[in-house]
């Protein structure tokens, strides 16, 4: 038929809004999400391969011939999964494996960013933990430790004392916890400042900023406990003033395109900066080769009309600044988890209050960890889902977003009930 196929790689809650957002297209796409969750099987036929499948997705889409493919996870992008698709003449979102490095590699993000006169982090990397624990010694705590390669999140330890240190060493570089990803080990200065997402998208060349948001990090109130995937998101960052925006795009974005382009590297896609507000201004965390998860929740929402034409014109190479508008509204995601996340937690349970929470107004319920078992929506996953609202201003958008959460349950959700509190104190 005419009608535009879409396939949307990967089953958490980034994808849901992604295949929800796509939905609303005025071109009326069909819509296809591998694996997918029981939210995008609402509005999209699940396919039954995993995001990492490059083999398998490659064939799937060889035969059914998606007209566009976005890509949402990582480590499909680091694999190589848009140079197989191109390979075989399918367009994709999403950078190339040697672009994707940004987020595979967080030497080669921080190598390129010395190189560009990106503001970050001073750096040392190491390979021998002897070498590491006598450096940390050295420079005192606090300091951050990461290890180079993809570690879905767990990589990063924001250490207090050289104890905490000296275990992380060896977890990453000893234990191996997370396999060759740690055969390197960065040792960062430990920043100070309130943080940020700004996401981009680029066309090779082209740069739309998209607009700003804050995750929430760590799985308890004020910040407490260990780091999660995200536990909530809010759009935009009152944090990140208009002055700043020049600021990023010119000193951030533009110079690492520059530098990757003297590499011979050409970025397409999205590419997400993590940014620390420090008192010396903003400085790069990390940058991720895809829309972070939960911001894309609190994004997307907030883009009024389309958003395909802007992602095929970073395959096309022409990104205009007006291929993207925006509602007023702020908009707020709050994550309900399963109990234990981010260690180990229960799968199965049934969640109810869905079609309850659905009535009310302007809020959408995306699914991250859920899964249709017979016909009844049921956990399957740390997090499950994204409770996400949108109203006039922060305030709103939070009280509504609560409200949703109030009407579902499952058992032993857990979250966090400060989403959002961050924005309405005063900065500074
Ligand atoms: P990442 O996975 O690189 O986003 O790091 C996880 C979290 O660790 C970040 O969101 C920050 O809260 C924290 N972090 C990373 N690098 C630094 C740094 N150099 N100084 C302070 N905190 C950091
Ligand atoms: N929310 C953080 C990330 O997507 O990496």
């Amino acid at each position: 038929s005419d009608c535009m196929k879409i396939l949307v790689i990967g089953g958490g809650g980034r994808e849901h809004a992604m295949v929800w957002k796509l939905a609303a297209d005025s071109r009326n796409p069909a819509l296809f999400c591998a694996p997918g969750n029981a939210g995008t099987a609402e509005i999209a036929v699940n396919v039954n391969i995993s995001a990492e499948d490059i083999d398998g997705l490659t064939a799937w889409a060889v035969e059914n011939k998606p007209d566009l493919t976005v890509v949402g996870p990582e480590a499909p992008l680091c694999a190589g999964l848009t140079d197989a698709f191109q390979e075989k003449g399918l367009r994709v979102f999403g950078p190339c494996k040697s672009a994707a490095q940004l987020e595979g590699s967080k030497l080669f993000a921080k190598d390129v960013m010395i190189s560009a006169g990106v503001p970050t982090a001073e750096c040392k990397s190491f390979t021998d933990p002897d070498q590491a624990i006598k450096y940390v010694k050295e420079q005192g705590v606090p300091i951050v430790l990461k290890a180079d390669g993809l570690a879905a999140g767990k990589g990063v330890f924001v250490c207090s004392s050289l104890a905490e240190a000296e275990s992380a060493i060896k977890e990453t570089m000893i234990s191996k916890s997370f396999g060759d990803a740690g055969n390197t080990l960065l040792v960062e200065e430990c920043l100070t400042g309130e943080e940020a997402s700004i996401l981009a998208l680029i066309d090779g060349e082209n740069i739309l900023m998209l607009a700003s948001s804050q995750d929430h990090k760590r799985v308890f109130n004020n910040d407490e406990g260990p780091n999660t995937g995200g536990m909530g998101a809010y759009s935009p960052a009152p944090v990140v003033t208009e002055d700043m925006w020049p600021f990023i795009r010119e000193n951030i974005f533009n110079r690492v395109l520059k530098e990757l382009k003297k590499r011979g590297i050409v970025y397409k896609g999205v590419l997400y900066a993590g940014i620390m507000m420090t008192p010396d201004g903003p400085k790069v965390l990390e940058f991720n080769c895809r829309f972070g998860d939960p911001e894309t929740e609190a994004v997307l929402p907030r883009i009024a009309g389309d958003l395909v034409p802007a992602l095929e014109a970073c395959i096309d190479g022409n990104l205009e600044q007006n291929m993207i508008k925006w509602h007023d509204e702020a908009c707020v995601c709050v994550v309900m988890a399963a109990g234990g996340y981010p260690g180990l937690y229960g799968k199965g349970d049934v969640i109810s209050g869905l079609d309850e929470a659905r009535k009310l107004g302007k809020l959408v319920v995306f699914h991250a960890g859920t899964k249709l078992d017979n016909g009844k929506v049921v956990t399957s996953g740390g997090r499950v889902l994204g409770v996400t609202a949108l109203a006039p201003d922060l305030k709103g958008a939070i009280m509504l977003a609560y409200s949703g959460v109030s009407m579902i349950s499952f058992d032993q959700a857990q979250y966090r009930t400060d989403i959002g509190a961050k924005a309405l104190k005063p900065v500074f």
